[in-house]
């Protein structure tokens, strides 16, 4: 266990730089399962959900290598063990070995997956378009012998089901057309590199097209984090700094960036650095939606902003019941009623205080609420913020930050 200690009230300046997507990283690592040759990834993020996911390959018999900001994966010689459940209920991004280990060993167990545990986070999609791709349930695994092409209809657009869906149809045999699917900017890096693997894949709207081809190694280089992007810019909203945010993905940031402006922040962008500043917030209703919608991953990040200024109000519309990170704000000062899939902020104090991190972005949130509050705070599980966010201490010290991680 690992705490944060954190000395806030600082105006925080300088310059910080956005590193690679956790949520665009994992896929693609998972991905290289059903390649059969050498992989080159650039910009993978130093973080722990990445070192869990890369430790599941090396059980497989995987190859992996690190040069600067490149890491090269192995895959020519797997043999099926079972995954290691240790490692498995670490990260939610784990389900993705459904998919990729029935592509490449025709099984593997249906197993408790972890990662934030905001929500009850079903894998009944996953497991449907398993099914109509070949597969079958043998006592606790998923098995299937020989993986053809099929049409999937998924019922909403879900990250998950979605990435699952392509890894096992990329190698199946024949045609396989999927619609309804999520079309997250990671998702679109996934098809990036499954097709420098030799993949056929297609994506228009939120219809994905596959025929299925056996793959060798690829290369790519991951995507800036937009999530980890709309963080930073809360963290220099919040503390009234001059944060300069280098490497964002504004693109795929749209949303998020229409959001921060309702809330009456001006959001400036030169020379490829994103920065804002906030003089009168607005109060300001938000509603989360898969992508291109204003994403769920970041509301927890509006939270203490909205709080600093005018109050709020968040729908969340992906995860009903994400907002149990609320009570882990209340310590800073954060005020909050809950009904339904709807909080209300209401315009409060920051102060400090002792909390601790109770998923990756509640736990983010958390810590943005320490910088900005005067005096001494501490967040207990620091670890889980440590599951997304690379080189945390280090980036936010360079900015004028006083904050230490300890292990306890
Ligand atoms: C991924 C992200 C997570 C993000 C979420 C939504 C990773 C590792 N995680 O999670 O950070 O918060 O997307 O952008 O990339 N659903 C079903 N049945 C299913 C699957 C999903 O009903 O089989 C529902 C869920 O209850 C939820 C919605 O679909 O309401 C979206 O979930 P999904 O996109 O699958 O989330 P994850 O892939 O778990």
């Amino acid at each position: 266990m690992k705490k944060i200690i954190v000395n806030g009230g600082k105006r925080l300046s300088g310059e910080i730089s956005v590193s690679g997507s956790k949520n665009a990283a994992l896929p693609i690592i998972f991905a290289c399962i059903l390649t059969k040759g050498i992989s080159e990834i650039e910009n993978l993020p130093d973080i722990g959900d990445v070192k869990i996911a890369l430790s599941l390959l090396e059980s497989f018999g995987a190859l992996i290598e690190r040069e600067g900001n490149k890491t090269m994966i192995d895959t020519r010689r797997l043999r099926y063990v079972d995954p290691d459940v240790d490692l498995v209920k670490k990260i939610r991004a784990s389900t993705y070995l459904l998919g990729a280990c029935l592509s490449r060993f025709g099984r593997c167990p249906v197993m408790s997956f972890g990662g934030c545990n905001f929500s009850l986070r079903p894998i009944d999609m996953h497991i449907d378009a398993f099914m109509k791709l070949g597969a079958r349930m043998d006592g606790d695994a998923l098995v299937c012998d020989s993986p053809h092409g099929s049409v999937i209809e998924f019922r909403k657009a879900s990250v998950g089901a979605t990435v699952n869906a392509v890894l096992l149809a990329a190698t199946a045999d024949g045609e396989t057309v999927i619609s309804g699917c999520a079309v997250e900017p990671h998702i679109d890096s996934l098809i990036s590199f499954l097709n420098s693997c030799g993949a056929s894949i297609t994506r228009h709207d939120r219809e994905i097209r596959i025929s299925g081809r056996s793959l060798h190694g690829g290369s790519i280089s991951v995507i800036g984090d937009m999530i980890e992007a709309g963080s930073y810019l809360a963290l220099s909203l919040m503390t009234d700094g001059n944060v300069r945010i280098l490497k964002s993905p504004l693109f795929d940031m749209k949303a998020s960036l229409d959001a921060f402006s309702s809330l009456g922040a001006k959001i400036c962008f030169s020379d490829g650095s994103l920065y804002g500043s906030i003089d009168d917030g607005r109060y300001f209703s938000v509603t989360t939606a898969p992508y291109p919608g204003f994403p769920t991953d970041l509301q927890p990040l509006l939270a203490p902003l909205m709080a600093h200024q005018r109050g709020g109000e968040i729908t969340d519309n992906v995860w009903p019941t994400r907002f149990g990170y609320l009570s882990s704000l209340s310590p800073f000062g954060v005020k909050s009623t809950v009904n339904d899939n709807r909080a209300l902020i209401f315009k409060s104090e920051i102060r400090n205080g002792i909390s601790s991190a109770p998923d990756l972005r509640g736990g983010m949130a958390a810590l943005i609420c320490a910088l900005a509050a005067e005096g001494q705070s501490e967040i207990y599980s620091a670890e889980t913020i440590l599951r997304g966010y690379e080189g945390l201490e280090e980036k936010l010290c360079a900015l004028g930050a006083d904050i230490k991680i300890k292990k306890l």
